[in-house]
């Protein structure tokens, strides 16, 4: 099998968002591979695109040197949640560009790819094209001022960007204009697509119920149906890919066709034969799983046209959120089919998680940076059980409740899983050298009533019904658990002639624990691992899971002792990482409430020239700066533009400080004021946006 989560932008840091589909992901492929099946688990950066170029430029950087660090960020705060790639692999690869080249001609050749002129904004001040997100203007429907080109937020209305009213390059300030550049269609209208997608993806068992539905939505029923203008807003697709519907008659399909190309400057692959015209990222995304899985297979000998020729009788499943199903049932399979490659064997989209009920959100913290999580501390098999727990097969979202994660987690896995362990094992390590003794059959043969089997609980997983996995665990726990309270290892340990049965009732426990955790090992594959290492079990696979058999620890075997498993997760913790992730640059979007004269003037803000300015060893946020305010020396200032602004940008400059701020003690020393910028409050752009003077002013000059 080929298995993929979708490839995470090379624009930003790994969220708890994500997390859900990498950890759904990795549970199944863990899964599939202790069930002994041969599995290739492969992924990416999406590294191309718009917002990696103007990021990198505002950074000082070139993008490839942007886009290698954020692979480092990424692979690493994988590997610490425990998400298990076979390979983790760039978009920006030769790979990439030798197959992205190669599907593109093969498409050209089987006549589906078209050049016709359309009409984009164009930036005149940056001389690029924007994409919709870049331009922000009026709303044409309801008046509302600054929406973005492809929809308001505030009436819900979607249109074109040539439709705002005063509108605005983000990138420059500067007014767009018109104007019309020659791009390249996948001509998805074409009747054969239409065809093929109508067979592949209505076909049963391809597709989960709701998505089945959207896909009848969007392909038409053959026999006359709801008529649909695929394509632009639905899947955040760009510009131009709405303006190409064809006309066709009630029930037919009325797919649009899709702009794949765009125009110099872009950071992406150069059309073959078409100078400054680029693939559009969403072209060589998809295609950056198989160049990932080109490059394994390169490294490992795996013949990579068994997998992915068109007679393949490999499997291919892809993992993705909900948001971008219209890239992987339509254009992504009839991609595939019409360059020779096989398409997908299944699709499996998932929700977006929520936070307490709410979308995730900057300011209240609850958008949750997956390398905060690691550093306040928190153990990544706590969320991976939790997501579990949340996890089934549906395209509903899901929700982490913090005080629930709390709950749950402690109650579960510390209350009932690692307490199995905690009430049992010492007294075999204490009085019989750790060595096991017979099993009580009769209790073996009562648990089996109280949850599933390992065949069906394996089907659970495979069905990718977590969420009833993790009940029929819990239940089997419980059952456990009864038992040990009903036999009191603790007074049957105070009576010397009892040894034996105190003996058998620990073995006993022992032994359905090391099934347990067995079945966890693709939930908590660290605590599992060393759960087996101390029970010394060696045969850790999904066929050695019989709960009536000796768990591989037969009589007279030794385990070693026991260590306290797992920790409670305290709710101060949780209490902490939300305070570490609200976002400081926040404000209200709309203005804040009137102030008096007064309230301004009792803030003293001044030019500050920056004289010097570098990064602070030991923290990924801070720079030092040295700012002279027309004082008798220089102030210090900490400020938290890092992963903002490359240093040798800010020196020189003169710009505006706050100057009469209490000094604040910081960890690295005192800083003594603070530099202000300019942010986007919804936190869509990324950038900030240093203020300078005008020629002539001077350090220390008071603004008013
Ligand atoms: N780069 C594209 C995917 C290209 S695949 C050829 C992309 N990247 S993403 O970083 O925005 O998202 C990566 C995956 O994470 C997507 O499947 C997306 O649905 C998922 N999620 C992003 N935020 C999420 C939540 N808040 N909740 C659940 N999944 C989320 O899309
Ligand atoms: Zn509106």
């Amino acid at each position: 099998m080929l298995v993929t989560s979708a490839l995470p932008y090379a624009n930003g840091d790994i969220h708890l968002g994500h997390l859900v589909e990498y950890i759904q992901t990795d549970v199944w492929v863990r899964y599939q591979k202790l069930c002994g099946h041969e599995v290739h688990y492969v992924c990416a950066d999406d590294t191309h695109g718009t917002p990696v170029m103007l990021r990198a430029e505002a950074l000082g950087i070139t993008p490839e040197t942007l886009i290698e660090s954020v692979w480092h960020e990424h692979t690493r705060d994988f590997r610490d949640f425990g998400i298990a790639f076979d390979h983790y692999y760039t978009t920006h690869s030769e790979e990439n560009r030798e197959l992205a080249q190669r599907i593109y001609k093969a498409l050209n050749e089987a006549g589906l790819i078209e050049r016709r002129s359309i009409a984009q904004m164009y930036d005149p001040q940056r001389e690029m094209f924007l994409p919709d997100r870049f331009i922000r203007g009026t709303c044409p429907r309801c008046g509302a001022p600054d929406q973005y080109g492809d929809s308001c937020e505030v009436c819900g209305a979607t249109y074109s960007p040539t439709d705002l009213i005063d509108p605005r390059s983000v990138v420059s300030g500067a007014v767009p204009v018109r104007r019309n550049s020659e791009h390249h269609f996948f001509r998805l209208s074409d009747q054969r697509c239409v065809d093929f997608l109508r067979q592949w993806a209505l076909e049963e068992g391809r597709l989960q119920n709701e998505a089945r539905n959207k896909l009848r939505e969007w392909l038409g029923h053959s026999d006359g149906g709801a008529e649909v203008e695929a394509g632009a807003g639905e899947a955040g697709v760009e510009a131009g890919a709405g303006e190409a519907g064809v006309e066709a008659g009630t029930g037919e399909a009325r797919l649009a066709d899709w702009d794949i190309s765009r125009d110099a400057p872009y950071f992406g692959f150069e059309i073959p034969d078409a100078p400054g015209k680029y693939f559009y990222v969403w072209l060589d995304a998809p295609i950056g799983y198989y160049a990932s899985f080109l490059r394994h297979a390169r490294n490992r000998n795996l013949d990579f046209d068994a997998f992915t020729g068109p007679d393949s009788s490999c499997e291919q499943y892809h993992f993705i959120g909900k948001d971008i199903l219209y890239f992987h049932t339509l254009f992504w399979p009839a991609m595939l089919h019409f360059s020779g490659f096989r398409p997908p064997t299944k699709v499996f989209a998932h929700g977006f998680l929520t936070v307490d009920g709410q979308k995730m959100s900057k300011s209240r913290g609850t958008f949750i940076n997956a390398r905060s999580y690691i550093e306040q501390g928190l153990n990544p098999e706590w969320l991976r059980y939790y997501f579990a727990a949340k996890l089934n097969a549906s395209m509903e979202d899901l929700d982490l409740n913090l005080e629930d994660f709390v709950a749950r987690v402690n109650a579960d896995l510390v209350g009932k899983l690692v307490n199995i362990a905690a009430r049992c094992s010492g007294f075999l390590a204490r009085r019989n050298d750790g060595c096991l003794g017979a099993s009580e059959h009769s209790a073996l043969e009562g648990f089996a009533g109280a949850w599933c089997g390992p065949q069906s609980l394996g089907a659970l997983y495979e069905g990718r019904e977590y969420s009833r996995a993790m009940r029929e665990v819990m239940a089997l726990c419980d059952a456990v658990n009864q038992y040990i309270d009903q036999r009191k290892p603790w007074e049957l340990a105070r009576q010397a002639e009892r040894g034996a049965e105190l003996q058998q009732v620990c073995s006993t426990a022992m032994r359905v624990f090391a099934h347990l955790m067995r079945m966890l090992q693709p939930v908590l594959p660290g605590t599992a691992a060393r759960a087996l290492d101390l029970l010394r079990v060696s045969n850790r696979d999904w066929a050695s899971i019989d709960p009536l058999g000796d768990a591989g620890m037969p009589p007279g075997h030794r385990i070693e002792v026991f260590p306290h498993l797992l920790a409670r997760v305290d709710r101060k913790q949780i209490d902490a990482l939300v305070e570490a992730n609200r976002e400081q640059r926040t404000g209200p979007a709309t203005p804040s409430p009137p102030i008096g004269i007064e309230d301004f003037a009792r803030v003293d803000l001044r030019l500050g020239k920056i004289l010097s300015a570098e990064a602070v060893q030991g923290s990924s946020k801070l720079l030092k700066l040295a700012v002279d305010l027309g004082e008798a020396a220089p102030r210090i200032i900490f400020s938290g533009i890092r992963e903002h602004v490359a240093p040798e940008r800010l020196l020189g400059r003169t710009t505006v400080v706050v100057a009469n701020l209490a000094p604040r003690k910081m960890r690295f020393g005192t800083s003594e004021g603070m530099l202000l910028t300019a942010t986007d409050v919804s936190g869509e752009i990324n950038s900030m946006f240093f203020l300078d003077a005008e020629e002539g002013a001077r350090p220390g000059m008071k603004l008013s």
